[in-house]
């Protein structure tokens, strides 16, 4: 080998692979001559020639979620803020409509408020556990629909199937981020959903050490206009977090299982408690989409449980600092629990009537159940609500 060539040789040949997929972190291919090169332009070959297009770690990623989501086609992006931009700036055109649910995830509300309507893309919100509402909003230039389908943070289902047909029979797009029911509870594309989104950066992924996201279609020329916006954008995720989320990944299915057998221990515990006025999940007797939740998600559910305390912003303080083994970080899906307070984070922009509204009080906590012991657990909540 000559000193003078720098990147001469790749691995010796060999006769055994790794049991772990390798982070092949570089961030370009080298091809044989450009015949070759322009066949995995073309698809004809399989390939990979820029990062930033492809590389093999989003690949075995997206290939595993695409198992669990029955999807044939699925793409990392950077974050699931990346997979929902990309998804709707490269649908949606100048003058057309999108509806959407009146609780999705802070940002993407924003998105749709603030920023596509500069590109001439109007919101409607609505209530979207009502689907009347969504027909009733539908106009000629409606384009997408919208939906989480377990509400943030209030839990309230939507019914995929109902909001499905009329989206069909319209020749609507129905887009529906499965984050927080997560494919275990509920596959969307087998229910009549034509794209999904993930943050993977939550439960999919589940230490707190990833940001990632991912979308999924069926159609293919749709996914291929998702895909160059993504590419063309650079909303393309880096090795190394895609590695990070495979390794997560293996463990998600006993992680989702655990942690909301533990939310409902937790929840029934919660509703006996004098401290707490109201309890939210969606197992519970009193959740007002009881029936529509036993139809559609399989006897599974979510690591989510909301509630509120008696009282105001101090009550709320006094909780989060006594119960100081449990984290107050605004996030879900962690191993462990945490705390979020929607008044003063995710919610935060609203104005206080409008969270009045959606039952949002100063005394509202989300908490996203973890894989502790749960009597470890109950003795932590114990010890927030001691003398409130
Ligand atoms: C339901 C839902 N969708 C999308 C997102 C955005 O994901 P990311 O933080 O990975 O951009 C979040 C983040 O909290 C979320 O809760």
């Amino acid at each position: 080998m000559k000193k003078t060539l720098i990147r001469p040789t790749s691995l010796s040949p060999n006769s055994s692979t790794p049991l772990v997929s390798p982070i092949i972190q570089s961030n370009v291919y080298v091809t044989k001559d450009p015949s070759t090169l322009d066949k995995i332009y073309n698809g004809e070959l399989n390939g990979y020639t820029y990062a930033r297009e492809k590389h093999p770690n989003a690949e075995i990623l997206a290939r595993r979620i695409n198992i669990l989501e029955n999807s044939k086609n699925g793409f990392i992006t950077s974050s699931g803020m990346s997979a929902i931009s990309a998804v709707l700036l490269s649908l949606c055109r100048s003058g057309e409509h999108v509806i959407a649910g009146d609780q999705l995830y802070g940002r993407t509300s924003r998105l749709l408020q603030e920023d596509l309507p500069r590109l001439g893309i109007k919101t409607t919100f609505v209530d979207t556990t009502d689907y009347k509402k969504v027909q009733e909003s539908i106009t000629k230039k409606t384009r997408i629909v919208i939906i989480e389908l377990i509400s943030n943070p209030t839990l309230r289902i939507s019914d995929i199937i109902k909001i499905s047909k009329i989206c069909k029979k319209n020749k609507i797009m129905l887009v529906v981020d499965n984050t927080f029911t997560t494919p275990l509870s509920i596959k969307p594309l087998d229910l009549g959903a034509d794209i999904i989104i993930h943050s993977i950066t939550k439960l999919l992924s589940g230490h707190s050490d990833v940001t990632l996201g991912y979308f999924s279609t069926n159609h293919s020329k749709i996914f291929n206009r998702i895909y160059d916006f993504a590419v063309t954008t650079g909303l393309t995720p880096s090795p190394f977090e895609c590695w990070l989320a495979e390794r997560g990944l293996n463990t998600f299915e006993i992680r989702f299982h655990k942690c909301q057998e533990n939310a409902e221990k937790l929840a029934v515990w919660l509703q006996k408690r004098p401290e707490v006025i109201n309890v939210i999940y969606p197992k519970l007797n009193n959740h007002p989409d009881k029936k529509i939740f036993k139809t559609l998600f399989n006897g599974n559910s979510c690591n989510m449980v909301s509630f509120e305390l008696r009282g105001n912003r101090s009550v709320a303080n006094k909780f989060a600092k006594n119960a100081n083994q449990i984290s107050f970080a605004p996030t879900l899906g962690d191993v462990g629990t945490t705390l979020s307070h929607p008044a003063s984070s995710s919610h935060r922009s609203l104005s206080k009537a409008q969270r009045k509204k959606m039952g949002i009080t100063e005394g509202f906590f989300r908490v996203s159940v973890g894989l502790e012991d749960i009597e470890d657990l109950k003795n932590e909540f114990k010890k927030g609500l001691k003398d409130l």
